[in-house]
């Protein structure tokens, strides 16, 4: 499965993926609210969604898909080698305001969750990201390595907000706020899958992220890993379980510590 075959069968529906994203980007699209106003989907996700897990299932229907919008397909979960994580459009808000800063993404893990094969593809600037466990990570096809800055206060960090931030006191709003004077720059760019990505590809030193779902960061999390950058929990220990409340803190592993020490603080650990 872990092989070149399924690395390119996996960038061709992503960019398959990415073709009607474009396409649609332009025409009004139909949107509905799901949890609150500030959560949105669009015909579009459901229809990106359908022609990845279809495609995916097709060539491999004795694995297991996990997607946003479609929940659990394919083959029963407890019986298969192989579990797919889908995130057809990565950055709805985005998308449906038309910013153009989103993507799919599209992971290959084993049973246990151990991600071997992560695409990304960033549709607006044609930017494929892929990442094979123990083979390096690539931009369009050249290779992914993360910065070297060692100093929080010349970093520029990533963040976002769950869609519970309106009701749950524990929204990042006092982390956010506690970054803002320790680093050269925060940004939120709103589409988690391109934060991890940025990491990988050195355009940010570190992100940082509650309540994100495996769909969201299987691909990223071994984009960043393969180009020599550190994953862990808010806490500084290891995320193998890509449960559906995951904090994640990202680094290029020099500043980790830093951003580790910022969030103790205000979390009082
Ligand atoms: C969201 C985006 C956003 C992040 C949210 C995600 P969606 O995904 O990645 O940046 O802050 O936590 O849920 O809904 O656009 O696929
Ligand atoms: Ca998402
Ligand atoms: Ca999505």
């Amino acid at each position: 499965m872990n092989n070149e075959t399924t690395v390119q069968q996996m960038i061709q529906i992503a960019r398959d993926a990415g073709q009607i994203l474009k396409q649609q980007y332009d025409t009004p699209v139909e949107q509905v609210t799901k949890s609150s106003d500030a959560d949105i989907v669009t015909a579009t996700d459901k229809q990106v969604e359908k022609l990845i897990s279809q495609a995916i299932l097709a060539l491999y229907p004795d694995t297991h898909l996990v997607g946003e919008e479609g929940g659990g397909q394919g083959a029963p979960i407890e019986e298969v080698e192989y579990l797919w994580f889908v995130d057809p459009l990565d950055g709805t808000s985005n998308f449906a305001n038309k910013i153009p800063q989103f993507c799919t993404s599209i992971a290959l893990t084993d049973k246990n969750r151990v991600p071997l094969v992560g695409v990304i593809y960033d549709p607006m600037r044609d930017e494929l990201y892929t990442a094979r466990q123990g083979a390096g990570a690539t931009l369009n096809n050249k290779p992914l390595k993360v910065t070297e800055k060692n100093q929080l206060s010349q970093s520029i960090l990533a963040s976002g907000f769950a869609y519970d931030r309106r009701t749950n006191p524990n929204n990042n709003t006092a982390q956010w706020t506690a970054f803002v004077p320790k680093v050269r720059g925060l940004r939120r760019m709103g589409a988690a899958a391109l934060d991890l990505a940025y990491v990988a590809a050195g355009r940010y030193d570190g992100y940082w992220e509650r309540s994100l779902k495996a769909w969201d960061v299987m691909a990223g999390v071994l984009l960043v890993k393969e180009a020599g950058g550190m994953v862990t929990d808010y806490q500084g220990g290891d995320m193998p379980q890509f449960d559906d409340d995951g904090r994640y803190v990202v680094s290029n592993g020099h500043i980790h510590q830093q951003i580790l020490g910022a969030l103790a603080e205000t979390y009082g650990w």
